[in-house]
């Protein structure tokens, strides 16, 4: 068990770093389209300022190639100061002499939160020098951010080795229940698939083989398990370099007596067709692209859904980026609502798709994460976890 932000004590007046993740969707002039990442936060900035620690914050938003103006977490300060009705600074630096002097004048309670800590290629490098400018800034580091939390990133991982430290609450919650679901889940469990890249995702299905009942794939990733199958494609996005292990998990979970179960129809686009009409189809001909699933395949997916007692859900089952179809991962989004299994939703898109549909507060547990959730279901560990102490018994 880690330490948690609630096992430090004597915090009042101590300077805590915290790294949160305020990874924030933006549209395309950067103003900030979703603020559950924001929300999630703030009980953990709370607890502290309440504590009377001088809170410190570090992030990161988006991945930009030195300063941008639009990835600013500027904006940030001022949702801050609205929420937590306590005094928000903000430092365009992250380290140095004008930041410890910004640090010194802040009162117990108050909160400091610094720029954007990937304008600085030191960050994603996991410089230690650099780690070490920024941990000299404070007396305490809690990491909160658990959706970096699978990267090695100098704010997440490297500091965290050179300070006392601890996790905040929403990294205990989102540890604790994805951590729970996949060590004792309850059955039947269906896991759903979506989304694009197959290479990424192998291990995370076998994973899936070993712990569920049922596995749903959907979006592009379906495609490469049909060919898998011998089922024709058509121009459908598919991985031929991962053919081989969709056809070892076809394998692998037909000798364990596991299901997988992919769509039988097509929300399809013809290669050449310029207006790009959209069409349904149960087989995909030479010259079709396959977009979304179809109404039949929804059906499939919404039967197997509705006998679960458990479901984790992640990706979209359709090209969800363009509205002509979102229908499919609409479909699940509902089906997962309506089945009062417990549910674990992650990824942005799926998540977008539960509040876009209005069942969030259907949902059991709608986790922050994308690739962190990914991450901590395929190895049942996080690189950002594994560096932060014990809790003492
Ligand atoms: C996320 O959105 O998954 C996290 O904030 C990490 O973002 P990244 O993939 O840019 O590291």
């Amino acid at each position: 068990m880690k330490r948690t932000v609630q096992d430090l004590v004597g915090l009042k007046g101590k300077v805590v770093l915290l790294r949160v993740d305020f990874n924030v969707p933006l549209d395309t002039v950067g103003r900030i389209l979703d603020l559950n990442r924001i929300n999630k936060a703030i009980p953990t900035i709370k607890y502290l300022t309440e504590q009377k620690a001088k809170v410190v914050i570090i992030s990161s938003l988006g991945r930009p190639i030195g300063y941008e103006v639009r990835s600013s977490l500027w904006q940030i300060s001022l949702i801050l100061m609205k929420k937590l009705g306590s005094k928000v600074y903000f430092s365009n630096k992250v380290y140095g002499d004008e930041v410890k002097v910004r640090i010194k004048t802040m009162e117990p309670g108050d909160v400091l939160l610094l720029e954007n800590v990937r304008f600085y290629p030191e960050e994603k490098a996991c410089d230690m020098k650099f780690a070490r400018k920024i941990s000299e800034l404070g007396d305490i580091f809690v990491n909160d951010a658990f959706g970096t939390a699978h990267r090695k990133h100098a704010s997440t991982y490297g500091i965290a080795r050179l300070m006392p430290n601890a996790i905040g609450l929403l990294m205990e919650k989102e540890y604790n229940s994805i951590s729970a679901a996949m060590e004792s889940p309850k059955h039947p469990f269906v896991a759903i698939i979506g989304g694009t890249k197959v290479p990424d995702k192998i291990k995370i299905l076998k994973r899936f083989v070993d712990v569920a009942d049922t596995i749903i794939i959907g979006g592009a990733m379906a495609y490469t398990f049909l060919l898998a199958k011998g089922v024709p494609v058509g121009q459908s996005i598919t991985y031929l370099d991962s053919l081989q292990d969709a056809r070892e998990i076809l394998d692998y979970a037909s000798s364990c007596g596991k299901k997988i179960i992919l769509p039988i129809d097509h929300v399809a686009l013809r290669k050449d067709d310029k207006k790009g009409k959209k069409f349904v189809t149960d087989i995909l001909g030479e010259d079709m692209v396959g977009m979304d699933i179809g109404p039949k395949s929804a059906k499939l997916f919404a039967t197997a859904i509705k006998s679960a007692k458990q479901i984790i859900w992640n990706g979209p089952l359709g090209k969800y980026e363009d509205p002509r179809f979102k229908d499919g991962t609409f479909k699940v989004a509902k089906a997962v609502a309506a089945s009062g299994a417990y549910s674990i939703v992650g990824g942005g898109d799926s998540v977008s798709a539960v509040k876009e549909c209005k069942v969030a507060d259907k949902i059991s547990f709608l986790s922050t994460g994308g690739g962190a959730t990914l991450k901590l279901i395929e190895d049942g560990k996080l690189p950002c976890l594994e560096v932060i102490q014990e809790k003492i018994r």
